[in-house]
């Protein structure tokens, strides 16, 4: 791997020189304010949609001044449909920070530039490299993905120790000449050659070093943010009918479902009829299992095992928060949506059951 790290610059600095991106309207210049705006703009965002929206910024705001001296909620205005609206927020307050804290003279050290607000140290470099003549690797998505793919760099580019390799991957292939045209270029294949989906690797000039493309593993590569375990819970909620009534519970307020109706939902590991009868002052004649049903909430899943019972209730007193509700009422009582579902379901196998 380690051979081919100065040929993977002059490479790349080869191919921008003919099938990179020239003309935006971003190059072609050193002011900071205009790079640091771009570079800002194009966080998450293509180029073609940033284009017009970068035009129109400037023509308001030509200067750093200008921006500065702004009400924020005319920069919201204008940043209007580009989305991740932290960005303008952050954008003025760095704009504020430049004016009191150096003078309204823009930053040119890479460290010092990443102190700003919004800015981070891609960003950071990648001003400090186009304006300023340093020799600062970038880091973005695209970038992330193309080193991810040429050198076989596994696990989520995200994650803090990837990212790191990654850092220290970047650095080493810094050239000592033609930052700039290194760092554009690289940005370049990522969006143009070396895309998420459907790369050309025919068109690339990485093509015969490239690990992912000779281990057969382009589409696995960058991989994906691991997925976190979504925790399974389970319950058995108990569906008590009586003379097309059914028993429900109202829920304590707090905790899923906090004061909505529910069904009773049986402790861990007790004995169902026993513990109904107990609970629910009744007595089960029959007792029959209806279909599982899978609920999401934002940090589990939920499975529902509901448990119908046909009892006849007795003559005490029951809980205060439990009262049997006729079927027709439904409709208007105060359920959540997995219960309601298992209401429906039981009350149509009813109606068929006295049908019979
Ligand atoms: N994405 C981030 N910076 C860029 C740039 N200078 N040119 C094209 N795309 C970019």
């Amino acid at each position: 791997m380690k051979a081919h790290l100065p040929e993977f610059a002059q490479r790349l600095i080869r191919w921008h020189r003919r099938h990179g991106r020239h003309d935006l309207p971003w190059q072609n210049t050193t002011d900071p304010y205009r790079v640091w705006l771009s570079e800002i703009m194009l966080q998450q965002t293509q180029v073609a949609t940033v284009i017009p929206y970068y035009l129109r910024f400037l023509e308001h705001f030509p200067t750093l001044a200008d921006l500065a001296t702004a009400p924020v909620e005319e920069i919201m205005a204008l940043w209007s449909g580009l989305g991740y609206y932290a960005r303008a927020r952050n954008l003025h307050a760095a704009a504020g920070a430049v004016m009191a804290e150096h003078h309204g003279a823009f930053p040119r050290d890479a460290a010092q530039i990443a102190q700003l607000p919004g800015i981070g140290r891609s960003t950071a470099n990648s001003i400090a490299t186009f304006c300023f003549g340093a020799h600062a690797p970038i880091l973005d998505g695209n970038v992330k993905r193309v080193l991810c793919r040429a050198f076989g760099i596994e696990g989520f580019p995200g994650s803090s120790a990837v990212e790191k390799r990654l850092w220290a991957l970047a650095e080493e292939l810094m050239p000592k000449r033609h930052g700039p045209i290194h760092n554009q270029a690289q940005m370049d294949l990522g969006a143009m050659v070396c895309t998420r989906g459907k790369p050309r690797c025919e068109a690339c000039p990485l093509d015969d070093i490239c690990v992912a493309r000779a281990t057969g593993r382009i589409g696995e590569l960058p991989q994906a943010k691991p997925r976190r375990e979504i925790p399974q819970r389970h319950a058995t909620l108990l569906v008590l009918l009586h003379d097309n009534r059914v028993l429900l519970e109202t829920r304590p307020p707090a905790g899923i479902w906090g004061g909505l109706l529910s069904l009773p939902e049986l402790p861990a590991g007790a004995e169902a009829q026993q513990w109904a009868e107990r609970r629910c002052a009744c007595r089960v004649i029959a007792v029959s299992p209806a279909p599982t049903l899978v609920h999401a909430f934002s940090h589990f899943r939920l499975h529902i095992m509901p448990l119908r019972m046909q009892v006849v209730p007795l003559l005490r007193a029951m809980e205060a928060n439990q009262q049997w509700l006729a079927l027709d009422a439904l409709a208007a009582a105060a359920l959540p949506a997995p219960v309601r579902r298992i209401l429906e379901q039981a009350v149509s196998v009813e109606r068929v059951r006295q049908d019979e």
